[in-house]
Parts: structure tokens; C-alpha cells; sequence
């Protein structure tokens, strides 16, 4: 991790009610999350679906209202502040580009909506700025005049990341920003997304269920499972020797994840009352007696590589 910390998250829990009033339940979207964002890294988030990535991204943003916990930007306590003064400064790339552009507004608008956002500036720096940024994504000038509809879903992604640009921010969420493009595209948004945070030093939380994609952008891997950073480490290190056994489960998929399938989404995880011992122990090869009773705290194993599980 780089010396100066970003971002930081300190026991962040964010809880949803869910069913109706005779059948009541509770689902930990996000239970306790320590985390430790340098700048200019970029953390990989994986996890299967429904384990809480988006939930922790947009609670970070503040998109979503924590329950519990803390969030610091830059040193600053960001969790009951106005955002306002934040907003430029933490953006997110959605999953789906198309669901998140107005198709009434050409590309021109779009962007331009996003550099409006981001300052006062007169016609022609406005102008400027379009320019700068259709061509810091790929764009050719005629573009400009296109309608999302007319837009590949790379394009269209390209569109999204644009308008995250516009602003000047210094840390995106990049949710799932490949996941819904044709493999041939996802390449070459995530070359992108690297050659734009070498250029202007941006910081990424990058979600995914993928573990490949995760691993080839990623400085740091954060393994989540059930609401809960399970792992933590370098990407090469998770890789060749993860710790916690659903890491390992996580890893022995790769091979079907390359071929793009989407994993089997967890269990919802449902409790009347808070949970007891590992989360992981109904599914886990290794489980003992322990598990049941004790929950494993994320430790270290060794430099910069945290596992969150009773056995070596
Ligand atoms: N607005 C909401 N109301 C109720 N439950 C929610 C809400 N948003 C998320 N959840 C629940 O919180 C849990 C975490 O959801 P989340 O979308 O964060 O998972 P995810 O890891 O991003 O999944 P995916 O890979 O499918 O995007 C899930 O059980 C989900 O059903
Ligand atoms: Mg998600």
C-alpha cells in the first residue's frame, strides 16, 4: 500500500429489513468492514453475488447510509457529513453503462452534464474539456452526436467513465464496470481504467465476482464473503497461496469464470438474531467444533496478507 492512506472504513455495517411484518428478516449486507485504501491503489473486490460488494461500495459513497461503522476520506470523518464538498472527489462506474445514461441525451450532454457538475466554466472551457475527455477514453471527435442506443457496450462504458472523469475525482468505485460487456470489450476497458489511473493517479475500489479480471487490475485483493472480509492481500499472493478456504474455492473456479459464467450466488445470509462462529462453516471442508462457537478474526498471516479463519 502507498504511505498516504485515502481512504479507510472502521467496523462499517449496513443492515436491510427485508419481507413483510409477519415474516420480518434482517440481511447483513455489510457487517463490520475494515479497510484501507493508499492512494493510488487499487483494491480488487470479490466475492460470489449477494455477498455485500455494492452494498460496501455505495456505503462508502455514502450513496447508501451506514448503520454503524466510520468512513474516512483524506483523514476527514466522512460518515454524518454533508457530502456535497465529497461528491466530486469519490465517484462510481456502474455495471450497466446503458441503465445509467439518459438515452435522450447525446454523448456531448452526457459528458457535458458530468463537467457541469463538476465546476463553473465558460462555453469554450467547457468546449475544451469535452474535448480532452472524449479523446482520454477512446473517442474520435464524431462521436460527440451519437445517442447511447447508437453505442457498443464498451462505448457506452467508455460514456459512463467520462462522466466519472469530469469531475476531477481522485478515488471511483468501479462496480462490476466489465461484467456486462462482451469479452471482447472488457480488455479494453480495463486497459483503459489502468492507463487512466497511471495518468491521473486514481484510486479504485474494483468489484467483481471474477476473480481473474480482479487479480489482473488489483494491487491488493479483498475477499468478501457474507457481508465480511474474509481475506486480504496482495493479488499474486491470494493467487498462489490463498489462506481461507472459500479464497481456495474462489480460485479453483477461475478456469470457469474465464469462460464468463457467473458463479452460483450464496445463500442469502437471514438471521433473527446475530450470527455465532464462522459463516463460512457450512460450506467449509476444514470446519471443527471452533467454528461454531467462535468467529475468526481477520489476522495476519504474514506482510500484508490477512485471513479470517481458526486453521493455518
Ligand atoms: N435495497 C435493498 N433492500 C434489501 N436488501 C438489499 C438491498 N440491497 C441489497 N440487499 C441485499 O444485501 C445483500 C448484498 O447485496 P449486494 O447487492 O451488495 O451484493 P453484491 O455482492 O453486489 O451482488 P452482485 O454480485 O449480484 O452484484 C443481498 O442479500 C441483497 O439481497
Ligand atoms: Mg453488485
Amino acid at each position: 500500500m502507498s504511505k498516504e492512506l485515502l481512504l479507510k472504513t472502521e467496523g462499517l455495517t449496513k443492515k436491510f429489513v427485508s419481507g413483510n411484518r409477519k415474516n420480518r428478516h434482517e440481511v447483513i449486507a455489510v457487517d463490520h468492514v475494515d479497510l484501507e485504501i493508499g492512494r493510488g491503489e487499487t483494491i480488487g473486490l470479490v466475492g460470489e453475488s449477494g455477498c455485500g460488494k455494492t452494498t460496501l461500495g455505495r456505503v462508502i459513497l455514502r450513496l447508501i447510509e451506514p448503520d454503524s461503522g466510520k468512513i474516512y476520506f483524506r483523514g476527514e470523518d466522512i460518515t454524518r457529513v454533508n457530502m456535497r464538498p465529497y461528491r466530486r472527489k469519490m465517484q462510481i462506474i456502474f455495471q450497466n453503462p446503458s441503465g445509467s445514461l439518459d438515452p435522450r441525451m447525446k454523448v456531448s450532454d452526457l459528458i457535458g452534464e458530468g463537467i457541469e457538475a463538476g465546476g463553473s466554466y465558460t462555453r469554450a472551457e467547457k468546449e475544451e474539456r469535452l474535448h480532452y475527455l472524449m479523446e482520454r477514453v477512446g473517442f474520435i471527435p464524431e462521436m460527440a452526436s451519437r445517442y447511447p442506443s447508437e453505442l457498443s457496450g464498451g462505448q457506452q462504458q467508455r460514456v459512463g467513465i467520462a462522466r466519472a472523469l469530469a469531475v476531477n475525482p481522485e478515488f471511483i468505485v468501479c462496480d462490476e464496470p466489465v461484467s456486462s460487456l462482451d469479452v471482447s470489450y472488457q480488455a479494453q476497458i480495463i486497459n483503459l481504467l489502468k492507463d487512466l489511473r497511471e495518468e491521473l493517479g486514481l484510486t479504485y475500489l474494483f468489484i467483481s465476482h471474477d476473480f481473474s479480471v480482479v487479480r489482473n487490475i488489483s494491487d491488493r485483493v479483498a475477499v468478501m464473503y457474507l457481508g465480511k472480509i474474509v481475506e486480504l492481500g496482495t493479488g499474486t499472493e491470494i493467487t498462489d497461496h490463498p489462506a481461507h478456504p472459500y479464497s481456495q474455492l474462489l480460485i479453483s473456479a477461475i478456469p470457469s469464470m474465464e469462460r464468463n459464467e457467473r458463479p452460483v450466488s450464496s445463500e442469502q445470509m437471514i438471521f433473527d438474531k446475530p450470527p455465532t462462529g464462522c459463516r463460512f462453516r457450512y460450506r467449509c471442508p476444514r470446519a471443527q467444533e471452533i467454528c461454531e462457537q467462535e468467529e475468526p478474526a481477520l489476522t495476519q498471516r504474514s506482510g500484508d496478507h490477512y485471513c479470517a479463519c481458526h486453521f493455518e
